[in-house]
């Protein structure tokens, strides 16, 4: 097992039965080397990036997500420009440098009135990046939020598979749409994140090993991973949750795969484990996104059950306790 993971150091790209094995790994020297690489490129400095769940309004209707339209239970809200601006001045007044607006797919939200918010930001602090979180969109849209002056978006595959898209959405969504999109916000010049659940239903370790693939083809800044959880009020309310080590080895893997990937250690992996937050960073993990959603509406954007975030304090305190810094620059991604 050693001599594969020295070798996937080495060569970076992998057969998917050498993925397969290197995903069920369960010799932490697979921990040590992502660790070691971060530290390489990276120093002991993780990101920050502000999430603000503006809307969780949706129309679409993922089996496993809680925003998914036929989620009656859910109380939904949205966000005035004017809150999310007073989100933002929040979080620069903590130190972040990039503001993450994340929502369902709601229609409300017209490209102008996007276009209006994000200019907004970047007026009020030019030193900062926006990031949008908003699900597909079409090449004309996103190249108007882009010339808006949105610099980031990030929007996951979920999954490489077809049949296992399948499994997870219902008819009207596919995974050549959601492909198309990420290499429109490629093209029209967005730092692109992409990124999948692991452990949700139907998954095997052939699935991740083509989302890894994926991946290496993609080219992409940042690669969101965390665990499935399941919500009790969609379809897969009765599934297993993914499992942590599972978690640990992509992120680890994909840090050896690519040593200047920008790796968030997610909120999903913060809610399955106690610690989950500072197994990723250990694991090669480098980002963290602190929660910047007003509390009277943040309880509301449940995605799945138990949802655990982390305040900006919080965020500060664990990381000094394993030996990390805090980035305080819009922390773009750059080339090595
Ligand atoms: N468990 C874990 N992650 C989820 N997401 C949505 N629903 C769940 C769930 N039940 C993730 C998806 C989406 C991101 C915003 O949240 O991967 O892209």
């Amino acid at each position: 097992m050693r001599e594969l993971i020295d070798r996937l150091e080495r060569e970076r790209i992998f057969a998917p039965t050498e993925l397969e094995a290197l995903l069920a790994c369960d010799d932490n020297y697979l921990f040590q080397r992502a660790r070691t690489v971060r530290e390489s490129v990276f120093g002991s400095r993780i990101y920050l990036r502000g999430l603000i769940e503006f809307t969780n309004h949706c129309k679409n209707d993922c089996y496993y997500c809680g925003l998914r339209r036929g989620n009656s239970d859910a109380r939904r809200y949205r966000m005035t420009k004017e809150q999310i601006l007073a989100c933002c001045a929040g979080g620069y007044a903590l130190g972040l440098h990039t503001f993450v607006l994340q929502g369902g797919e709601d229609p409300y939200y017209t490209d102008g009135l996007l276009a209006d918010i994000v200019h907004g930001i970047k007026a009020a602090y030019p030193d900062c990046a926006v990031t949008l979180s908003l699900g597909e969109r079409g090449h004309e849209s996103l190249k108007l939020l882009r010339e808006a002056g949105a610099d980031r978006y990030l929007l996951r595959q979920e999954t490489s598979n077809a049949a296992h898209y399948a499994i997870l959405h219902p008819p009207e969504m596919s995974l050549s749409a959601r492909q198309k999109c990420l290499w429109d916000l490629k093209q029209v010049g967005y730092q692109v994140g992409c990124g999948f659940m692991v452990g949700s239903p139907g998954q095997t370790l052939g699935h991740i090993a083509e989302d890894l693939l994926f991946i290496k083809e993609l080219d992409p800044e940042m690669v969101g991973i965390g665990p499935f959880i399941p919500h009790a009020s969609t379809p897969f309310a009765g599934e297993k949750p993914g499992d942590l080590r599972l978690v640990l080895n992509a992120i680890a893997i994909l840090r050896l795969m690519k040593p200047n990937l920008l790796l968030p250690a997610t909120t999903a992996l913060g809610t399955i484990h106690e610690t989950g937050y500072e197994l990723g960073i250990l694991a090669g993990a480098n980002v963290v996104m602190p929660n910047l959603t007003p509390a009277e509406v943040r309880e509301n954007y449940l995605l799945y059950d138990n949802k655990n975030r982390m305040e900006v304090g919080a965020v500060h305190r664990r990381l000094g306790a394993i030996g990390c810094e805090i980035e305080i620059s819009k922390g773009d991604y750059f080339d090595v």
